[in-house]
């Protein structure tokens, strides 16, 4: 059965949605089977896999939530990379927030579409938008795990505590079984004192859950989703797509410890 792991971080533009098609491209490179879910009404993550401008009536996971979740049709989609696959998201996805607020199940809706697909993916990670709105708890809700990207400037740890606190609320009431599965240093410029004493704060805060990689600030990275590609198609031999395929050995590292520990 399928992982499934949301990006989240209710601050905009920290890397969340670079993160979650840049390791899923590299999980898919390493032969694994990988589901993206956009759950942002922007969008960023359908386009960033070259999947923006499909036809303009072809159903997203707008028509997942609002429809009958537990059984319709589920369009999930092809990316150019081998195993890669995406259920996409348009401006469309902006009015689920307050049309699923009137339909039961509210917080489980993202949920009964996931749970139909997991046996048919390794992982599947979930996009967020930089709120905690009712599409985040749905992503929350219908996730194992949270991969929480940061980046290493000033403001990084604010705004944590309201994270954290989400967090809480949702395993105590309608999904114990989250957890916080690794925290991400993102555009890091390791010339700067202050990158360094914030990731030396973070890694006091978070322990062993801050991966041991970290995500330089890379100009392939910012340039790749203007193409439609991950990293690893755009340029493979840039610092930003080797990053991302550590970032990937890792995680799989990590898998196969907590697999072992049960
Ligand atoms: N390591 C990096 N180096 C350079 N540019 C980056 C890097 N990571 C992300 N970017 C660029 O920074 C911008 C913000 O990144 P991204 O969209 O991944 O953040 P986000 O957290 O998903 O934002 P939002 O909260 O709006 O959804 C994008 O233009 C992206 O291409
Ligand atoms: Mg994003």
């Amino acid at each position: 059965m399928g992982k499934v792991i949301a990006v989240s971080n209710q601050k905009g533009g920290v890397g969340k949605t670079t993160t979650a098609i840049n390791l899923a491209a590299s999980l898919a490179f390493a032969d694994k089977r990988v589901l993206l879910v956009d759950m942002d009404p922007q969008g960023n993550m359908t386009s960033g896999v070259g999947r923006k401008d499909r036809d303009k009536d072809a159903q997203t996971v707008y028509d997942c939530l609002i429809a009958d979740s537990t059984s319709g049709y589920i369009p999930v989609i092809e990316t150019d990379v081998h195993g890669l696959f995406v259920l996409p998201a348009d401006r469309q996805l902006t009015g689920a927030e307050i049309e699923m607020a009137a339909l039961p199940q509210r917080e489980f809706r993202l949920k009964q579409t996931i749970d139909r697909l997991r046996d048919s993916y390794d992982y599947i990670f979930i996009d967020t938008p930089p709120s905690l709105g009712l599409l985040t708890l749905n992503a929350l809700v219908a996730s194992d795990a949270v991969i929480v990207p940061l980046n290493a400037e000033y403001f990084a740890l604010e705004g944590l505590a309201d994270l954290v606190g989400t967090l809480r609320r949702v395993q105590s009431s309608l999904n114990p079984g989250l957890d916080i599965l690794g925290v991400l240093l993102t555009m890091h410029d390791e010339r700067t004192n202050l990158a360094q004493q914030v990731t030396r704060e973070i890694r006091e805060f978070f322990g062993d859950r801050v991966y041991s990689t970290i995500i330089p600030r890379n100009v392939r990275l910012g340039e790749a989703p203007s193409h439609g590609k991950p990293v690893i198609l755009y340029d493979v031999k840039s610092k930003g797509a080797e990053a991302y395929l550590a970032l990937a050995r890792e995680f799989i590292t990590r898998e196969h410890a907590l697999a072992e520990r049960g």
